[in-house]
């Protein structure tokens, strides 16, 4: 019998509003299941009880009083909270952990879109995750096109929305932009993926990614 802890991975999916990641998130846990696999299918923020109770609190359509800072520390809080229930003793496990949205989500929404320091960010990252994700897909489309079919999704008008749906669309443009530049500054863990297109087209691209990284993990 080999005793060798089961080699866990951790991947995260991101994007604007719209991206259509969770239809993504799901063919992407058909892709890896596999007879005697975990797989792990959570999202931030929210995916323990503690963080989803935070998460009812930062997506109250009412709470667009809250700044930056404070919407920073209450996604730490969530994001901790979630490592220590969910997603720590899954990856202890050997699981697969699929996450919707992780760290690159505060550092788009808060850093570019709230304007808080990157260096708070980072300061927050540390307490909250030692974690960072073996893999990031970044689900990229032009703001024009993700806030259309988020209003698709909600009806013609954004009202009752999450604060963050609420916002301009400079706003969703600052953070396509966050997205893209943290991707060239780590092209080691995140891909863009073009996410213009029917979802089997996008989940094609996606596809051709993980094969190409994590094809080991997919023989397994
Ligand atoms: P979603 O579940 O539809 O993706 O909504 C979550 C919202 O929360 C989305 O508008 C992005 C926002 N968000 C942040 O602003 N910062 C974060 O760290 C995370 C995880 C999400």
């Amino acid at each position: 019998m080999n005793d060798r802890p089961k080699p866990c991975l951790f991947v995260s999916l991101e994007g604007g509003e719209g991206a259509g990641k969770s239809t993504q998130i799901k063919l992407l846990a058909e892709l890896f299941r596999a007879p005697d696999r975990e797989i792990v299918v959570t999202r931030e923020p929210g995916g323990s009880a503690g963080a989803e109770r935070i998460r009812a609190v930062l997506l109250d359509p009412a709470a667009t009083d809250l700044d930056g800072i404070t919407q920073c520390l209450l996604f730490a809080a969530a994001r901790r909270d979630h490592m220590r229930a969910t997603i720590g003793p899954a990856l202890a496990r050997g699981a697969v952990v699929l996450c919707d949205r992780f760290i690159d989500s505060t550092r788009a929404y808060q850093g570019a879109g709230g304007a808080v320091p990157a260096g708070l960010i980072r300061r927050l990252e540390t307490l909250s995750t030692g974690r960072v994700p073996h893999l990031t897909l970044i689900l990229d489309l032009p703001p024009e096109i993700g806030m259309a079919r988020a209003r698709a999704r909600h009806g013609a008008e954004l009202a009752g929305s999450d604060p963050f749906e609420q916002q301009d669309i400079d706003f969703h443009a600052r953070i396509r932009t966050e997205f893209l530049a943290i991707a060239a500054a780590e092209p080691g863990r995140c891909a863009v993926i073009d996410a213009i297109g029917s979802p089997e087209a996008v989940f094609a691209r996606i596809r051709r990614v993980v094969e190409a990284r994590c094809g080991a993990w997919l023989m397994q």
